[in-house]
């Protein structure tokens, strides 16, 4: 396995691992109780924030990595970094809030039904909500792709095990990458098509040049998705190996068919 090169601050945790678990084991013992999932989610609001955590890698441990990051459930992450490298020994704590926070040994099913997708989904389905929107944000190598591609997987499942019970509804897919300020159709044909991005109003964005596609069954929607994230532009980074270097979007179109 090939050994990445270590830049001084990494190295300095890595001498220091010690001292660093001392005052993160310290810092646990000042954690106040935390409020209930179920009145979390009482109190849910418009958008939500999810924290997942990676967990470490072979290549991490084979440079002797280890983690910085506690996970208080169900809505707090404490993150610890040195403070002052030069006087040596000086490590802080910063604590994150978030609606949920997944930690490293969370499966995506677990993820999946934390973030409380089924049920999201369930209220487009039935037309109560109009738009479901999922992005992850996140530093090369923490996990977006490896997470989204579970997340449109179980979407696509339940949404497909949903409309096959009634002929009412047709699924259409769109898929389109950003790569700085162009963006690029991943299903026209011949492939990669421009698209212009048009805000046109507060919340009104249109795709100018985008196709859309209908789905008529599930393997049709498996098809679409997988040629489009194998035409995403991907390349080897330092951190990771097969860096997604784009921003994708799959949108899915549920729409109510007309009869008479
Ligand atoms: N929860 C997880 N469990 C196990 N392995 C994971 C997990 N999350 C990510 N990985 C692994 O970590 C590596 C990097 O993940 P991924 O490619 O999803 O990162 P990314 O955030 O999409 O990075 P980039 O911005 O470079 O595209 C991959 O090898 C992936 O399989
Ligand atoms: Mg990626």
């Amino acid at each position: 396995m090939e050994t990445p090169t270590l830049t001084d601050s990494v190295k300095y945790v890595i001498h220091n691992k010690a001292l660093i678990q001392q005052h993160m084991a310290q810092h646990r013992s000042t954690w106040q109780p935390e409020q209930s999932a179920s009145t979390l989610h009482a109190n849910s609001s418009l958008v939500e924030t999810f924290i997942r955590v990676r967990p470490l890698l072979d290549k991490d441990h084979a440079c002797g990595a280890f983690s910085l990051i506690d996970v208080q459930e169900p809505r707090t992450l404490h993150f610890t970094q040195p403070l002052v490298r030069a006087l040596g020994g000086r490590f802080s704590t910063k604590s994150f809030k978030a609606s949920s926070v997944f930690g490293s040994e969370v499966d995506n099913d677990a993820v999946y039904n934390g973030m409380r997708v089924p049920h999201a989904v369930q209220e487009c389905l039935a037309f109560k909500t109009r738009e479901l929107s999922i992005l992850a944000y996140g530093q090369t190598g923490t996990g977006k792709t490896y997470s989204t591609t579970a997340l449109e997987d179980r979407v696509v499942q339940q949404i497909w095990t949903a409309v096959k019970q009634d002929s009412h509804h047709s699924v259409f897919i769109e898929a389109f990458e950003i790569r700085g300020n162009a963006a690029f159709d991943l299903l026209s044909d011949p492939p990669l098509a421009p698209v212009k991005v048009l805000v046109t109003g507060a919340s009104d964005v249109q795709y100018s040049g985008l196709s859309r596609h209908e789905a008529p069954s599930l393997p049709d929607l498996l098809d679409y998705i997988g040629r489009a994230k194998d035409l995403r532009l991907t390349r080897s980074t330092v951190k990771n190996s097969a860096s997604s270097r784009s921003h994708s979007i799959i949108r899915l179109h549920i729409c109510w068919k007309e009869t008479s």
